[in-house]
């Protein structure tokens, strides 16, 4: 079905990473032939996924530096994971307070929650960096009794980061609850979860993780209760009508993705091996590449922050006499690059820098990622840029 193709250039780590760790196929593979599912028999091969699955969320645990493990909550992305915390915590006449940059996985079940009597707080960020105020976020939060502060740590779009060292011992201060949507930053950059003093942290195994799709999780700080999105079976407590007090069985029912996990595993692995600072450098140094060879083309505008280490690992730019749709599909047909081209799936970060509603370009580079591949991709660019200039 797949037309595995060599040359291809694939600049939407964004989206997904890819390619994975070797050691991530070989996994997944392993777990899928091994058969078993942990919580589902006392044999052994069931305990060995149960073991399995305990050592990933330990492994996560170490990489976000977090004492207690069973806080992890395995999802199939970061989507669920957003949607279990905030169906999970907020009801009618709760605030939250949250950025203009956030992806639909957060404006959607804030939207749905505002028809249940939730109040939300949109707090404008800055349209030449793509940035959010601490300031702001504060004053905002002040304004009235707020329940929740909720910050997309790197906007998927400008690829600006944001203050999130600056909130949440703040937010402890003002007994506010503190949730990150650590989407485009989990395996990107150094997360210290007890630094951060985070309350919820949302995220997706499958992109800077370098985990299969259909992995995430939510960290959920101990002795923080939730109300399960999912009810069903655990695998314990059965005789019971009502879900498992402790976590993480409270919040994860249903069979698990153990293949995926089994691939989260040996990609955390992989990312502690190489260390997130390692990886950090290589990124940056691309992102550089891209944000100054780009910069150079006559009629390429590029967005997000002028300081690269305010950026993440997404770089949108658009191009004059371009539309952004047209240029990834450009792109793909004539040069096997992928990019993103278009809102990726958060309009409002589009308005908020001022390209909604036509988008941009996205190009996200990898940890794969080469320099001989940005160089083509900017030599594309440049061509792309010199054809509609002369025509
Ligand atoms: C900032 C942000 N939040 C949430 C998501 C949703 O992630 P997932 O596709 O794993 O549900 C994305 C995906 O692009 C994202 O960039």
């Amino acid at each position: 079905m797949f037309s595995l193709m060599k040359d291809l250039i694939y600049f939407d780590n964004a989206a997904t990473s890819h390619p994975k760790p070797e050691s991530v196929y070989l996994a997944v593979d392993e777990a899928l032939r091994a058969g078993g599912s942990p919580g589902r028999g006392g044999y052994r091969q069931a305990l060995t996924t149960e073991r399995l699955v305990f050592e990933t969320r330990e492994a996560l645990a170490e990489l976000f530096n977090v004492p207690d493990s069973e806080n992890f909550i395995f999802t199939p992305n970061a989507t669920v994971a957003i949607n279990q915390a905030l169906f999970g915590l907020l009801s009618a006449a709760d605030r939250v307070v949250t950025t203009g940059t956030e992806h639909n996985s957060v404006c959607r079940p804030l939207r749905a929650l505002q028809d249940r009597g939730v109040e939300v707080v949109k707090v404008g960020v800055d349209r030449s960096s793509g940035c959010v105020a601490a300031a702001d976020l504060k004053a905002a939060c002040m304004e009235k009794p707020t329940r929740l502060l909720l910050v997309n740590h790197c906007s998927n779009v400008s690829g600006a980061l944001q203050p999130v060292l600056e909130l949440g011992g703040w937010c402890r201060e003002h007994n506010i609850l503190f949730m990150v949507d650590g989407s485009q930053t989990a395996g990107c950059l150094p997360i210290d979860f007890q630094q951060l003093a985070v309350d919820l942290f949302a995220a997706p195994g499958h992109k800077g993780l370098l985990g299969p799709q259909g992995t995430g999780f939510l960290y959920v700080r101990q002795g923080l209760e939730l109300i399960p999105l999912i009810y069903g079976g655990t695998g314990a407590n059965s005789s019971s009508l009502l879900p498992p007090e402790d976590l993480p069985e409270r919040l994860e029912c249903g069979t698990l993705n153990l293949p995926g996990i089994a691939g989260l595993k040996a990609a955390v692995d992989f990312l502690r091996q190489t260390g997130i600072e390692t990886i950090r450098k290589r990124e940056t140094g691309l992102v550089e590449m891209l944000v100054q060879g780009l910069q150079a083309v006559p009629g390429v505008t590029v967005y997000g922050p002028e300081k690269i280490d305010l950026r993440g690992g997404a770089i949108s730019f658009n191009l004059n006499g371009w539309d952004p749709a047209e240029i990834g599909f450009e792109l793909d047909q004539r040069e096997n690059i992928c990019v993103r081209a278009g809102l990726h799936c958060a309009p409002d970060a589009h308005r908020s820098i001022g390209t909604y509603p036509q988008g941009t370009v996205r190009v996200s580079p990898g940890y794969f990622s080469t320099e001989a591949q940005v160089e083509r991709l900017l030599s594309v660019i440049r061509r792309f840029s010199t054809e509609r200039q002369s025509n």
